[in-house]
Formats: C-alpha cells, sequence, structure tokens
C-alpha cells in the first residue's frame, strides 16, 4: 500500500475531527446544514474574482445531493472546512468534476489542518459519485497555500502553468491553475468505507 493511501486512510476516517461527505453529511441535520451554508456562502464572497458563487441554497442543495465534504469540530460543531464538487464537463466521455467553494474556518482548538483534511476528502467524494471520472481542482495563480496543500497531495498541474480557464466576475480576470486530483489505481479501496458518519 502506497504512502498516500496510508495517509488518505489515516486522514480521513476520523471522528476528530469530524469528517463526514457524500451521503453522511445529511445525518449532521438540516438546520446545522443551513447554518454551515450560510457562513460558507459568506466565504465565498470574500474571494469573489476567483472562487465561483454560491448563495446558502445552492450550498446547502450540495450537501442534500451528496456533493460535499463538511468538516467540524465534534465538540462544539463549529464548521472547520468545506468543499463540494460540481460536474464540470466531459472528456472523451468521461465525466469530469470539479472540488471548488474549498474553504477553513477558524476554530481555537483546531488551527491548522482543516483545509488539507478537506482536500485528501474530495477524491474520495468524486469517485463515490463516479469512480471513472476525473477529479480536479482550479486555483488562482497566486494562492501559494492552496497550490501547496494541492502538490503536497499529489495533484499534478494539467494545461501548462497559465491555464486558459479564465475567471471573470465584474470585470476582474483571474488567472488560473488546473490540477488534476483523481485518486490514483490502487487506490479504491478506500472508498469502500465510505458514507458512515465516522468516514
Ligand atoms: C485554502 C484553504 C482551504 C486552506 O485551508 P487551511 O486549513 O488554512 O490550510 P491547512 O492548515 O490545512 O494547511 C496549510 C498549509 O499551507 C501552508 N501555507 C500557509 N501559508 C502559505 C503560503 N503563503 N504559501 C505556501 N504555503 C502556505 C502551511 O504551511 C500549511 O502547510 P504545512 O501543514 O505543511 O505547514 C484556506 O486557507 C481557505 O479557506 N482559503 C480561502 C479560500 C481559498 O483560497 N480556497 C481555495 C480556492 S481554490
Amino acid at each position: 500500500m502506497s504512502e498516500r493511501i496510508k495517509i488518505l486512510q489515516r486522514q480521513i476516517f476520523k471522528t476528530d475531527p469530524l469528517v463526514v461527505l457524500g451521503g453522511s453529511v445529511r445525518l449532521l441535520g438540516e438546520k446545522r446544514l443551513e447554518m454551515y451554508a450560510g457562513l460558507v456562502s459568506e466565504k465565498l464572497a470574500h474571494h469573489p474574482n476567483t472562487m465561483l458563487q454560491y448563495s446558502p441554497p445552492e450550498i446547502f442543495k450540495a450537501m442534500i445531493d451528496r456533493r460535499s465534504v463538511v468538516i467540524t469540530n465534534p465538540r462544539t460543531g463549529n464548521l472547520l472546512a468545506f468543499a463540494q464538487v460540481w460536474k464540470y464537463g466531459s472528456n472523451d466521455g468521461r465525466d469530469i468534476y470539479e472540488f471548488g467553494s474549498w474553504s477553513a474556518y477558524k476554530d481555537d482548538e483546531y488551527k491548522n489542518g482543516n483545509g488539507r483534511l478537506a482536500l485528501l476528502a474530495g477524491p474520495i467524494l468524486v469517485r463515490e459519485i463516479d469512480p471513472s471520472a476525473q477529479a480536479i481542482a482550479i486555483v488562482e495563480k497566486t494562492n501559494k497555500k492552496a497550490q501547496k496543500i494541492i502538490t503536497d497531495f499529489g495533484g499534478i498541474e494539467i494545461e501548462g502553468e497559465w491555464s486558459p480557464y479564465l475567471r471573470t466576475v465584474e470585470g476582474e480576470t483571474a488567472y488560473m491553475k488546473k490540477f488534476d486530483i483523481t485518486m490514483r489505481g490502487g487506490e479504491e479501496n478506500v472508498s469502500s468505507k465510505r458514507n458512515t458518519t465516522t468516514a
């Protein structure tokens, strides 16, 4: 078993912090999810030029539709990190899912590593939705922190340094890097334990 798989397993099957993804997210209860959806939407609004904007109901829908990763403090219920995936396109009949709305939230107890954990769960979530799909993450060229986490994880930059994928909001252009974060051959066993609250 590769070191990467061991790391994925060790980190994803966690209750402390609590990591839930896909269908398990609903178990957190609608009231809590609505509250988290508000926080996520608010956070996205702080990055209008580089992150796609989603309203609280849209974030909530991703949660209910089994397309999200939610990481919380198990004692306080505070949101620590979030991500959702959505269908981005397809290539030669293979669907591509984008991992996005990737965000971490301040917490006195869990200061570091929450964003990293959400990224580890992302490819597992995509695999749960469609085992043959490609998972990608699109990051602003200057977002060194996000890029470091992705490359540490083994994400592979695709389409060169200057990706043609530009995001424009209110006239501002954002130059993005695109990474492949799909689970690799041999990592399939990780996703077989999905869909439990303690996943
Ligand atoms: C990106 C984000 C999700 C990361 O989550 P996080 O919980 O802050 O990150 P983690 O604590 O898991 O990991 C941070 C890592 O980045 C490193 N880092 C921090 N600042 C950095 C910088 N300026 N350049 C490079 N690496 C940096 C840290 O050293 C740490 O690595 P280490 O564990 O090896 O020390 C979070 O910062 C966030 O919400 N950002 C705003 C939204 C955003 O930009 N989302 C990504 C859009 S694609």
